[in-house]
């Protein structure tokens, strides 16, 4: 790589961590992660969990439209690291916002953020444990950010569309998948669930990302 091309990486990175103080500053919030991305001390049964790395909220905001989630939407983020997209999705008038993280260290700051957050309306709730052990019979909104490999997803799919025949309803799932190989097989398992259906998706600025839309349940096409 050349230098200039490394200068400029390096100018990004710069002024998306400021971007984010900002934010976090703004939400008056702590999630910035500042040098090596950190994994969980635990271990998930299927050995597939990536890094604590939270996406720029300037990215975020380019596709999580918060004022397209109803007040009687139960919104999960799936390996919500230190509770990010928790705090922004919080701040509109939703149901309830689940957090599921592996890392008790990871999950202990997204309760201290969620606290603190400045213009929270809707609760939060954190739930600790690997997200292939837990139940989601509530949940409307799906929001995975690149949490783990295609072992894991495969059992969470399963898991959230078994509560479908419990309790039908219309759920749509938003997936930050990188466009590097791995997230291929993720991508395999989730248009192999048997009950997603692909609704659109946008690639991100500046960023080695793609977002996708997906719907499952009755009268749900998955609207973004
Ligand atoms: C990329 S971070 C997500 C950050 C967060 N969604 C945000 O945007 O602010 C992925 C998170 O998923 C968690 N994770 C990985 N495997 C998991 C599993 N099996 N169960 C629960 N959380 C998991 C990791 O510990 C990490 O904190």
């Amino acid at each position: 790589m050349s230098v200039l091309k490394r200068s400029a990486q390096r100018a990004r990175w710069l002024l998306r961590l400021g971007v984010d103080r900002v934010g976090d500053w703004f939400y008056s919030i702590d999630t910035v992660v500042a040098g090596a991305l950190p994994h969980a001390s635990e271990i998930s049964r299927f050995g597939d969990a990536y890094v604590n790395g939270p996406v720029s909220y300037w990215i975020l905001r380019s596709y999580l439209d918060c004022k397209t989630l109803g007040p009687k939407e139960v919104f999960y983020d799936i390996g919500c690291g230190h509770g990010r997209v928790l705090c922004m999705v919080a701040r509109h008038r939703v149901a309830k916002c689940i957090g599921i993280e592996l890392s008790k260290e990871f999950a202990e700051k997204a309760r201290t953020n969620a606290v603190a957050l400045r213009g929270r309306v809707s609760p939060i709730e954190l739930r600790v444990g690997d997200a292939a052990e837990m139940d989601y019979s509530d949940g409307t909104t799906f929001y995975f950010g690149d949490p783990f490999g295609a072992y894991t997803m495969r059992s969470v799919l399963k898991r959230i569309g078994e509560t479908l025949t419990a309790n039908p309803r219309a759920i749509r799932c938003i997936f930050v998948l990188p466009i590097f190989e791995r997230s291929d097989a993720v991508r395999r398992v989730i248009e192999t669930s048997g009950w997603l259906n692909f609704v659109g998706g946008q690639s991100l600025p500046y960023s080695p990302m793609r977002v996708e839309y997906w719907g499952g349940g009755p009268n749900r096409n998955g609207a973004r």
